[in-house]
């Protein structure tokens, strides 16, 4: 079997893609060592170079209602609001011992209060939001995306940005590496995603093959 490039983190959190070390991301000592700590746990969190992107475009773009699908242990989460000084951040883990591991990671690192941490299904709490956000993270469930996608581009501001992550799957959208038989409705589902967020008349969109793929789209 042909393994891709965008196969592997390590435990440094480097993909071994051929951008990987160039995309260092510049995190604080105590972000950083949360992820060191994460990866040596096999918490999921983003990698090297989706971390290093996140961190570019929100100095760039410094939104201030930022909602994240995924929280983990909140570490991506605590990196937006340390970019994003003014920043309130809306992020949403099932998991609840994640849940509560986050909550003492944003309070150690003084984020408390920029932070409302809801816990449970993404799909049944994005439905209940009523606010606008300008920036959307979408990084749980990739099975869902597509299910979100039509709610997401309703809680996103004109203008506002949408990022996806892991969409190129291991190089299995590339056609790099095959898709294993078990993985076939993972694939099928987050093509769905690509193909409806890369046709969508009311989104810009930019397929980047960072990491293991990020979708970035824009709300016209
Ligand atoms: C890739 S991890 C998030 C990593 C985090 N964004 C970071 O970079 O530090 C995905 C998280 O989504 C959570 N998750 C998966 N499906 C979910 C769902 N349907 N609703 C809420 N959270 C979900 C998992 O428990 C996991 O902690």
């Amino acid at each position: 079997m042909k393994f891709g490039y965008a196969h592997m983190n390590t435990a440094a959190g480097e993909r071994s893609t051929p951008t990987a070390q160039f995309n260092r991301p510049a995190v604080s000592g105590k972000i950083s060592a949360l992820r060191q700590s994460a990866f040596e746990r096999q918490i999921p969190t983003a990698d090297d170079e989706t971390l290093n992107f996140l961190i570019t475009l929100l100095s760039a773009y410094q939104p201030e209602n930022i909602l994240e699908l995924g929280t983990a242990i909140g570490i991506s989460g605590a990196t937006m609001l340390d970019i994003c000084k003014t920043a309130h951040l809306i992020t949403v883990e099932r998991d609840s011992a994640f849940f509560a591991e986050a909550a003492e990671n944003f309070s150690a690192l003084g984020f408390s209060e920029r932070v409302t941490q809801l816990c449970g299904d993404a799909g049944e709490v994005i439905d209940a939001l009523e606010t606008e956000f300008d920036f959307i993270f979408l990084d749980c469930a990739k099975v869902q995306y597509i299910k979100y996608l039509p709610r997401l581009k309703n809680l996103l501001k004109s203008g506002g940005v949408l990022l996806a992550d892991d969409v190129l799957l291991f190089g299995w959208l590339t056609g790099e590496t095959p898709v294993p038989d078990k993985r076939k409705m993972l694939y099928t589902h987050i093509k769905e995603y690509v193909d409806a967020v890369t046709a969508d008349k009311d989104l810009t969109t930019t397929i980047i093959n960072l990491g293991d793929g990020l979708a970035l789209s824009v709300k016209k």
